[in-house]
């Protein structure tokens, strides 16, 4: 059994994104819940339904869900990465850099050769991760928040 392994994610895995991007301490990573308000379970499926060109991977932790990847713009030539940890017992053991890693190369496998992450520059937690799997910070995204790139190569998978 692998320790930390990434599935697409499944409709029922909804719920449990639901609730954890509900929680103030995940939503506040992003730039767009700054000004965090309670999410509305309709909102968040017409969102989820809205989200072309998308996939969503579910981290598993000793076979249990606990975290998403998200992978958006699958058309455009550099997909942008997404992810939180929902478990937050389980922060700063490794798992998501694991995780995201597995996801990256599943992208790698289906031609994808370039990724992009927005991350807020007071998101240490989320930089460091940034930083581990070997992004480079190329601009400014949004106000207080960098652009990240990574190229993806056989080396990088070494
Ligand atoms: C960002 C997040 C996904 C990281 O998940 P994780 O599984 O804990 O990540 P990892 O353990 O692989 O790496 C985290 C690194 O950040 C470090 N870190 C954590 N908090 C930190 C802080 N406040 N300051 C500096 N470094 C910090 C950890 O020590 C670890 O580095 P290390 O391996 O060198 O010790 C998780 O914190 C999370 O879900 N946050 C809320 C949602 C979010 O911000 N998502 C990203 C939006 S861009």
């Amino acid at each position: 059994m692998d320790t930390i392994k990434v599935e697409q994610s499944s409709f029922p895995d909804a719920r449990l994104m639901f609730i954890w991007r509900s929680d103030p301490d995940i939503a506040g990573g992003y730039h767009s819940h700054q000004d965090f308000k309670p999410l509305v379970w309709e909102d968040h499926i017409t969102w989820l339904m809205n989200r072309h060109n998308w996939q969503f991977w579910t981290v598993y932790y000793h076979d249990r869900p606990v975290g998403i990847v998200s992978t958006g713009g699958l058309d455009t030539t550099s997909p942008d990465i997404g992810y939180y940890l929902g478990e937050k017992t389980l922060w700063k053991k490794g798992i998501m850099t694991k995780a995201i890693r597995q996801v990256l190369y599943l992208l790698f496998m289906t031609g994808v050769n370039s990724v992009h992450a927005t991350v807020m520059d007071n998101n240490h937690a989320s930089i460091r991760v940034m930083q581990k799997l070997g992004f480079k910070k190329v601009h400014t995204a949004r106000k207080d928040e960098g652009w990240y790139v990574l190229d993806l190569t056989p080396q990088w998978f070494q």
